[in-house]
């Protein structure tokens, strides 16, 4: 552990992605200065106890984000998900801008793992790659990362498994790769310690790979009862634009493009496969979706 480093400015410290990369980064080490738009809520409360230097402010304010990026060796910037696209595109170039302006040695941006390096002419799906674009324009040691889809996303309420089914968007018979979110801060945190190496990278990031009937079996297992697998109907994706750019992505898009889980291992030597998630901090998870608050799931 080092005991020099320069702190690392980290926003959205209080969500899933942001929170794992401060959680990561404290662990290793770093100083970690968060922006928050509430320092009294919980989740900023909890951020401090664990070390981390909190500082008020929201995506609008351009002066005390600046402010919070002074004496800063890093920024680790994600978006949340909520925004109109014009936003995200918004925030996500100012803060690109600003990390430059303040000679940042090493920027991390959190895109999507579905972007895709061309533009599909949909806003709210080319916020993400229109961001890249300016970033790698920038005088920035910059390192975009692209994670694979969550694994705590299949646990979530209204996926089928109150039904004991597990609805995707791909056959059973194809790989999909996923990412367990406390491992995106693990791998974030091992980028930033080699910027030499990862300045200027662009890279899709996962834990595991597997099909359709792998991800039944593992939930069938822990679950200790039959959960099938099951695609979502054809209409129900044709009806959806959102659900049928994903399933296009999944099946031969950005999202089927197989990610090195090598190199993935040698930054996270932790890093959790599937199954291993769902024996651990998956399994609570798993348990109130199928609404078994006493079984041993
Ligand atoms: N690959 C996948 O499966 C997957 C799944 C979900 C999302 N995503 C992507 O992940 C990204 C979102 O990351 P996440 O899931 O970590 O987000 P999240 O858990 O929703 O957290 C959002 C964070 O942004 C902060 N925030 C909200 N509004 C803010 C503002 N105006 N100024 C400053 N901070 C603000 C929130 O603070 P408060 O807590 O105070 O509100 C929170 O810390 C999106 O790009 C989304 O597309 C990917």
């Amino acid at each position: 552990m080092s005991h020099d480093r320069l702190p690392i400015l980290v926003f959205g410290a209080t969500g899933r992605q942001g929170g794992s990369v401060a959680r990561a980064l404290l662990k290793a080490g770093w100083p970690v200065r968060a922006l928050v738009p509430d320092p009294s809520k919980p989740a900023s409360l909890a951020l401090q106890q664990a070390g981390a230097e909190l500082v008020r402010g929201s995506f609008e304010e351009t002066a005390t984000i600046e402010d919070a990026m002074k004496g800063m060796f890093g920024v680790f910037s994600v978006l949340p998900g909520n925004l109109s696209a014009e936003d995200e595109v918004r925030y996500g170039k100012t803060i690109a801008d600003l990390a430059a302006r303040s000679r940042i040695d090493h920027f991390i941006y959190s895109s999507g793992a579905s972007a895709g390096d061309k533009l599909t002419g949909v806003p709210r799906f080319d916020a993400k790659p229109r961001i890249e674009e300016h970033i790698r324009k920038l005088p920035l040691a910059a390192t975009i990362v692209r994670p694979m889809i969550f694994m705590e996303m299949l646990v979530r309420p209204g996926f089928g498994l109150e039904d004991r089914r597990l609805l995707s968007l791909v056959r059973p018979d194809h790989a999909i790769q996923l990412i367990a979110v406390e491992d995106i801060g693990k791998i974030v945190a091992a980028t930033f310690a080699d910027t030499a190496r990862f300045g200027g990278v662009t890279m899709k990031i996962a834990g595991d790979r597997l099909t359709g009937h792998d991800l039944a079996a593992a939930f069938t297992e822990v679950a200790g009862e039959p959960i099938v697998y099951a695609r979502f109907a054809d209409d129900v994706l044709a009806a959806n634009a959102d659900l049928a750019q994903m399933a296009s992505s999944l099946e031969d898009g950005p999202l089927a493009e197989r990610v090195d889980l090598n190199l993935m291992r040698a930054l996270n030597p932790e890093l959790l496969s599937f199954r291993s998630w769902l024996a651990g901090s998956g399994r609570a998870a798993l348990r109130a979706v199928l609404r078994k608050p006493g079984a041993a799931v």
